[in-house]
């Protein structure tokens, strides 16, 4: 691709001495619960995975999340499900921002949950709620998602003076309670194309990559599959051009991204570029399709 030789991601928030703490305190906390939610971006399910986390896991039950699936093509996110279930993973879609599809999910968890709850009371211990924990990296959702399924419990709890804020439950079903902390996990950003699709969505903090080649291959992407999308939203009358730097003048152009002189102001189209794909402007939009056929 096309100026992709220039990107480097790196990540600085990752060393191995990070990821390893992250995994000992989700393995902590593993103990505790009977499932576990894994929330990916709906919009990138692949690149937002953690590629551990079967291993981290083990056999505990997992439910998969999809969130921000307000931000995702509804088809692709439909396929992602049917794609997810042909591989036995329970999977739903939500939007944690306006609380979508919470219900489903809080079904769904308790299902999975249910015979390690029973094992637990059949062995002797005392009948309790099932419990669960939410996993994830790094602006995937988790607190959003934290904080609309335990609404008024948490804040509740929270004020209370002297109460510690680790290893606390609130209740979000009728037999289910949910930590609230979540697990952050790490993103697979040794792949540079699963960077490259962290720092389309805003996953990667902007200020470590080069912006410009990472709008210009969002440009690119984005003219492949939703090339109409972006003639309507910048208001282009010619064809895309194949150049993404073009299409990028021209959409400075058309938005009146000028400096001194009459020449297009490209950062500022590219902060234009990549706002409104963050935010959904540009409309739902999914970069990575699940697999053809069944398996991944
Ligand atoms: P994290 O704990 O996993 O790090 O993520 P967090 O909940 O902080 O969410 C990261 C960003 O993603 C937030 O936006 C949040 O509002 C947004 N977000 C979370 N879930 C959804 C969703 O389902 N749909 C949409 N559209 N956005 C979602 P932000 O810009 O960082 O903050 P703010 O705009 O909420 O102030």
């Amino acid at each position: 691709m096309e100026r992709e030789e220039r990107l480097d991601v790196p990540n600085l928030q990752w060393f191995p001495g990070h990821m390893k703490k992250a995994q000992r305190l989700i393995e902590e906390n593993l103990k505790l619960v009977d499932v576990v939610l894994e929330l990916l971006d709906a919009r990138v399910p692949v690149a937002s995975a953690n590629p551990m986390l079967a291993e981290i896991i083990k056999d505990k039950p997992r439910l998969v999340v999809l969130n921000k699936s307000d931000l995702a093509d509804p088809a692709a996110t439909k396929a992602w499900l049917e794609s997810l279930a042909s591989r036995g993973l329970k999977a739903v879609a939500v939007d944690a921002q306006k609380g979508k599809g919470l219900k489903a999910l809080v079904r769904e968890a308790e299902e999975l949950a249910r015979p390690r709850a029973e094992k637990f009371v059949k062995a002797g211990g005392k009948a309790r709620a099932a419990r669960c924990m939410i996993l994830g990296i790094p602006n995937v959702g988790k607190s959003s998602l934290i904080n609309r399924l335990a609404g008024a419990a948490r804040t509740k709890t929270a004020d209370k003076p002297g109460v510690t804020r680790a290893k606390q439950w609130v209740k979000i079903g009728s037999s289910l309670d949910l930590l609230d902390t979540p697990g952050i996990l790490w993103p697979k950003f040794e792949d540079k194309e699963v960077g490259l699709r962290l720092a389309f969505t805003g996953a990667i903090n902007d200020n470590i990559y080069d912006r410009e080649a990472v709008v210009l291959i969002l440009l690119q992407v984005l003219g492949k599959r939703y090339a109409e999308r972006l003639r309507e939203r910048f208001k282009l009358k010619e064809d895309i051009p194949e150049r993404p730097m073009e299409l990028l003048a021209l959409i400075g152009r058309n938005r009146g991204c000028l400096v001194k002189g009459g020449e297009i102001d490209l950062e500022k189209a590219q902060n234009i570029v990549l706002q409104e794909f963050r935010s959904g402007r540009l409309g739902s939009v999914t970069l990575e399709m699940p697999p053809e056929g069944k398996k991944e």
